[in-house]
């Protein structure tokens, strides 16, 4: 590995660390509220899709306890694996394509992972099969459709650049086949997929140092394709970014919706 490489690899995970902090910090609160709703609790088996960072599955465990089961599945599991010991077990998987890591369980739940996998509808299969009947998935992904504005309160030349940068962003997204308004489907499509008690929420959070973290990151992340897509200049950017740091902008992040629903 050349020193380039390294470093690129080093801000790669920087980023990806930052991002994953902020997703936790934003919407966590929110999706452990659900899951505590459902009533979890000693010995429940889970099924973690897509688990990407570290803070749900410790939580998960300690809620199992050790006659419970949290099996936690990512494409890419570097930011699990030292999780991995009783109950946890942590599992190179792809939810798109492979069959599911068991059957049976009482709770499968994947925040923000549907939108990466190129068939979400296999992906949600799979996850209904494994559940047994009377378990749950709880599903969870934004909807930019929802509010496109990442400054509600357009009430500056700040805000605005903000805005102008956050379209640029859906509509490169967008030209990229990406669906940016899934959360308002997931609803349906689980009553579709034959779950009863179907229920969804959204959870949307602004003016809090996390959102501005992830904006921070999202537009790092997409920098160069917004530049090469022409939908920004480097120096809008950078003085979006600047704009960020001093902190007195009211950023919102793209409303989370939450869906939930019973196996029969
Ligand atoms: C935006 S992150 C969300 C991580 C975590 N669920 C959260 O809410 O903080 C998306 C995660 O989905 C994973 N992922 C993407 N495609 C996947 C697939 N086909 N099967 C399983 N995981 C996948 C990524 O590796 C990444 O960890």
């Amino acid at each position: 590995m050349t020193l380039t490489e390294g470093h690129l690899l080093e801000i790669g995970q920087s980023s990806a660390s930052a991002r994953f902090d902020a997703l936790a910090t934003l919407f966590d609160p929110m999706t452990l509220r659900h899951i505590e709703d459902f009533g979890i609790g000693l010995g429940w088996r889970c099924w973690e899709v897509g688990a990407g960072g570290r803070s749900l599955v410790p939580w998960l465990a300690k809620k199992v306890g050790p006659t419970g089961k949290v099996v936690a599945t990512d494409v890419d599991t570097s930011w699990v694996t030292t999780l991995a010991r009783p109950p946890i077990e942590v599992r190179v998987h792809d939810v798109a394509a492979q069959e599911p890591p068991g059957e049976r369980f009482d709770l499968v739940h994947a925040r923000l992972v549907l939108s990466h996998v190129p068939d979400p509808e296999r992906a949600l299969r799979s996850m209904i099969k494994a559940l047994r009947p009377g378990g749950r998935l709880l599903v969870e992904e934004t909807d930019l459709g929802l509010q496109p504005l990442v400054c509600p309160d357009e009430c500056g030349p700040e805000e605005q650049l903000a805005n102008r940068l956050r379209k640029g962003m859906g509509r490169l997204l967008a030209g990229r086949g990406i669906d940016v308004a899934h959360g308002r489907r997931l609803p349906r499509l689980l009553r579709e997929f034959g779950l009863r008690r179907v229920e969804a929420g959204t959870h949307f959070p602004m003016a809090t140092p996390a959102c501005a973290a992830l904006e921070s990151v999202t537009i790092e992340r997409l920098r160069d394709q917004l530049i090469a897509a022409g939908y920004a200049s480097e120096r809008a950017i950078d003085r979006h970014l600047a704009n960020i740091a001093v902190g007195t902008m009211d950023l919102a992040a793209v409303p989370m919706v939450s869906a939930w629903g019973r196996k029969p």
